[in-house]
């Protein structure tokens, strides 16, 4: 298996190296293509990701990406929205499951759908007004809702969504439906808004969640809260062809540097990549060694700990080599 390695900007660098640590410790047979992308590439180069870096991320099977800085000026488009659309990547699968050092006891999984909605690009700017095009379609709609209503031992779809004011949430939420009736799967539906609250009252009647882009992102930083924190939670980024395995959370310039960023969202991630490419044992492996790592007490700054980013490293590979 070909991975490509897109660490980027900030605490990805620090923290997507003890993923492919991780990979190397149970996967060793796998080839790791190197490509450095993003905001600081830009302001060295003036590019963001080459063409030539585009074609070689296209002849891997899979990606590892941390997180790129995005700026809030037209100087740029995220390299994750374009490796997002142009690779076909329409379900991010966002996992939120409680562990030892989680506040609340949650296990739900979020379906995003990844290349439309607000996201897809479409913007008119002028001096004093902005129009940005919300484009919602069946096709993509459907997708996104057959991935999450055959999530294996799904029990209960939730359908997000604020179909009371947009007409292009009423097509989502009708998709949705028609999508579930034909599957026989059991559905509620419910607003955004009254998802915000829900998550925050009642975290654990959540099962398996779809939604349209901007609304799953912005749920998904609320249910990493749930969970302890974006250091860790793990996502992935589905197509029929590809597929990319990110951590929820960003370049965390407020911390990058330090060393002291929690590299288990971006291993996990790595865990999630194993059971895409059929890898349930070594996918199992990785997720004992974070269990004890946590179990152990060795944990970063954002859990509550004193520990650094490659002490966790250390950890997890002690327990990956001698489990
Ligand atoms: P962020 O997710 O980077 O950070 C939010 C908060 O969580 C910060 O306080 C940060 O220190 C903390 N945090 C995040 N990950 C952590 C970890 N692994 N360990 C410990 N603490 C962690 O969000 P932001 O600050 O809003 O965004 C920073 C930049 O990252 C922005 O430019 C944004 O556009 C970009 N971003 C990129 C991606 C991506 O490329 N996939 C995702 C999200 C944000
Ligand atoms: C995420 C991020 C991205 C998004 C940004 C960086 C473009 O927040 O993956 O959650 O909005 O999808
Ligand atoms: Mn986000």
């Amino acid at each position: 298996m070909r991975i490509a390695v897109l660490p980027g900007d900030g605490i990805g660098k620090e923290v997507v190296p003890v993923a492919v640590d991780v990979l190397k410790a149970v996967l060793p047979g796998a080839e790791y293509v190197h490509i450095e992308v993003g905001h600081e590439r830009f302001l060295r180069e003036g590019v963001a990701m080459s063409e030539e870096d585009f074609e070689n991320v296209k002849k891997c099977d899979c990606i590892l990406f941390g997180a790129i800085t995005t700026p809030p000026k037209k100087c740029y488009r995220s390299v994750i929205l374009t490796l997002r659309r142009e690779l076909d990547m329409y379900a991010n699968v966002r996992p939120f499951k409680s562990c030892m050092v989680s506040p609340y006891n949650v296990d739900f999984t979020i379906y995003r759908e990844n290349c439309e909605d607000l996201y897809c690009g479409m913007e008119e700017v002028s001096e004093d007004m902005v129009l940005s095009t919300r484009k919602i379609t069946r096709h993509a709609s459907e997708r996104i809702a057959r991935m999450a209503c055959r999530r294996p031992g799904l029990k209960k779809l939730t359908i997000v969504h604020k179909a009371n004011v947009l007409r292009s949430c009423e097509l989502f939420r009708n998709v949705c439906i028609e999508v579930a009736k034909e599957l026989s799967v059991p559905y509620e539906e419910m607003l955004v808004d009254a998802m915000a609250y829900s998550l925050i009252r009642d975290p654990s009647r959540f099962d398996t969640i779809v939604t349209t882009n901007l609304f799953g992102d912005i749920l998904s930083d609320e249910a990493a809260a749930l969970i302890g924190g974006l250091g860790l939670s793990p996502s992935a980024n589905i197509g029929d062809r590809y597929a990319l395995f990110e951590p929820v959370h960003g370049s965390a310039p407020d911390i990058a540097g330090k060393g002291i960023a929690n590299p288990i969202a971006a291993v996990l991630s790595a865990k999630m990549l194993l059971e895409w490419a059929g890898r349930g044992k070594e996918a199992e492996m990785v997720q004992r060694s974070v269990d004890r790592t946590l179990a152990d007490g060795v944990l970063t700054p954002d859990l509550g700990g004193v520990y650094k980013t490659s002490d966790v490293r250390r950890s997890l590979l002690k327990y990956l080599e001698a489990p």
